[in-house]
């Protein structure tokens, strides 16, 4: 089978020159507990990079770290968008990152609790994230959520009922919706599927695919299920007990894994 590697994915495994997020041996311990141990990766712009692993395996932990929801141990992680990827964003002051969660990365989540206000409208949620990042015209607001709604198929009549009110699929496609509101450089997506109906996640997985090929936004998708990074990603990483134990182009790691424990996942996938 022929590979193609895209010029930004060599870049990218070529190392850190112009990579839009550089992770450098990123640890982080739960007091005595690993959650992940010098974990590094480069992410190209407009390149969408998995991470994959069984659960328990340090996944979330990487992201956490990355958004600022968690504070590492030790390790760097440089973004392009700020600073030219000269500032190790992991030591920014607490309101310097809030600032960066509005203007330069976007989280979307498992649990759509934690990526939006379920008591608040799905125009709300995306009018709250454009009032953060400096919108004032309440037109110009309304406009950019329907815009927004419309294209992740969030039924437009249902724009000003409260989230908590929304099926699991919609929830998912409204978190997705908000956190490219405000065209962020960077998407950290964490089992952004999981959870879901098998058919309605076949839908939002689409639909993802399909965005994060429009808006070139450079991603990090995190995921258990091969079929989901097979689906959005070209390259990924393989995480066992917060370790990077294999990295490589999607294809070829299902193709011929190479680590004992990527074997034994793939085998899985494969049933
Ligand atoms: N808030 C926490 N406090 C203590 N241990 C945690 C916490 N979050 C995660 N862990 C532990 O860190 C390890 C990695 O977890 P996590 O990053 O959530 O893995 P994954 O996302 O791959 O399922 C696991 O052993 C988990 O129990
Ligand atoms: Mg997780």
């Amino acid at each position: 089978m022929t590979v193609l590697i895209t010029d930004q994915a060599q870049a990218a495994m070529d190392g850190a020159a112009g990579a839009a997020l550089t992770v450098n041996g990123l640890t982080k311990h739960y007091g005595p507990i690993l959650g992940c141990q010098d974990v590094s990766f480069n992410v190209a712009p407009g390149e969408a990079l998995g991470i994959i692993g069984e659960s328990g395996s340090g996944k979330s932990t990487v992201m956490r770290c990355v958004a600022g929801d968690q504070d590492a141990s030790s390790g760097s992680a440089q973004m392009s968008s700020v600073d030219g990827g000269r500032t190790d964003v992991l030591t920014m002051a607490p309101s310097d990152r809030r600032a960066l969660r509005v203007s330069e990365l976007a989280v979307v989540y498992q649990d759509p609790s934690e990526g939006l206000d379920l008591a608040v409208s799905a125009g709300g949620n995306i009018a709250d994230r454009l009032t953060a990042a400096g919108w004032r015209n309440f037109g110009q607001i309304r406009e950019r959520a329907a815009e927004l709604l419309d294209r992740t198929d969030v039924p437009l009549d249902r724009m000003d009922d409260p989230v908590r009110t929304y099926s699991g699929g919609m929830r998912q496609r409204v978190q997705l919706a908000k956190a490219l509101a405000n065209r962020p450089p960077l998407l950290l997506l964490d089992e952004p599927t999981t959870g879901l109906d098998a058919s309605v996640a076949a839908g939002v997985l689409d639909l993802i695919r399909d965005l994060l090929e429009e808006t070139g936004v450079a991603a990090v998708v995190v995921s258990h299920d091969f079929k989901v990074i097979e689906m959005l990603t070209r390259r990924c990483l393989v995480m066992h007990r917060g370790e990077v134990v294999e990295e490589g182009l999607t294809d070829q790691l299902l193709e011929d894994p190479q680590h004992p424990y990527s074997q034994r996942l793939v085998g899985a996938a494969r049933g």
